[in-house]
């Protein structure tokens, strides 16, 4: 039986959940004043991290090549992130602020390709820990317009985080020997802190973090708006729920994985079919 591409569906539930730029966002409510330049330069930053998705697409192109209906579902993700680019730098230049294009091309970094399952599952934990990040930039921004722009992007970046799922599930029906990359590739990522915080725009050497004006950004206003060692509960809960899902176990907590992995390792050494 033909399976219908996972994009045809995505492509109309993501149609309903759009927001639009011109009438969602109050740019004519914006009270600079409200606004630090420590808060400026922050929300500069992000602004230019999401730009990130320029080279993240030029590899996704790349290394799921044959991947039509992934590719297809990319050119909505490269959207949305983009407009969360527009909406911060629009945002900004409300504020007086001033972006050089010319500069822009310094973020455009390229990679060595990586394994599709690995790069699925890294912006699969990415998306997660972004929402986390905008939720609390949207609680504890200073500014009324900003706490609403980072909580709609930080729902926007839960759904993406639910597109990439739907693509690690369809991974693992195809082919159930990935499942030990997701789990090894998913504790890795969950092992993140505020001064080591991992992102798809962190992890790389160099990376896109690394390249803007300010590179310890990331982690100040993690340690100032996040503080505290617990506050990734609600990501590693999420995370774990995915992999107890695709993995017909309930894993409670990070220490389980390993066993896991090691368990799921072994039978396929001992199974005649993997000889
Ligand atoms: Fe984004
Ligand atoms: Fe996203």
């Amino acid at each position: 039986m033909l399976l219908a591409m996972l994009y045809d569906d995505m492509f109309i539930r993501l149609e309903r959940a759009r927001w639009t730029l011109n009438t969602d966002i109050p740019f004519d409510d914006i009270d600079p004043s409200l606004l630090s330049p420590q808060w400026i330069s922050d929300l500069r930053n992000i602004c230019l991290t999401e730009l990130s998705a320029l080279y993240a697409t030029e590899m996704f192109l790349r290394d799921f090549y044959t991947d039509i209906d992934f590719c297809s579902f990319v050119s909505i993700w490269f959207y949305e992130e983009m407009k969360h680019h527009l909406t911060l730098r629009k945002y900004l230049e409300r504020c007086g602020e001033t972006f050089d294009e010319a500069e822009l091309p310094e973020l455009r970094l390229t990679f060595a390709p990586g394994p599709a399952i690995e790069t699925l599952t890294m912006h699969f934990c990415g998306e997660q820990r972004l929402a986390h990040w905008y939720t609390a930039f949207s609680e504890q921004g200073p500014e009324p317009v900003i706490r609403k722009i980072f909580k709609i992007l930080a729902a926007d970046e839960l759904r993406h985080a639910a597109c990439y799922a739907k693509y690690m599930r369809r991974a693992v029906a195809n082919k159930p020997e990935v499942l030990p990359d997701i789990l090894k590739m998913s504790l890795w990522m969950m092992r993140s802190t505020n001064d080591a915080p991992k992102h798809p725009t962190t992890i790389t050497e160099p990376s896109v973090v690394s390249r803007l004006e300010d590179p310890e950004y990331v982690s100040r206003m993690l340690n100032w708006y996040l503080p505290g060692r617990d506050h990734e509960a609600p990501v590693q809960r999420r995370i774990l729920a995915l992999l107890s899902e695709l993995s017909g176990v309930e894993i409670k907590n990070l220490r389980e994985i390993p066993p896991l992995v090691r368990k799921l390792t072994a039978s396929k050494e001992l199974s005649p079919a993997a000889a």
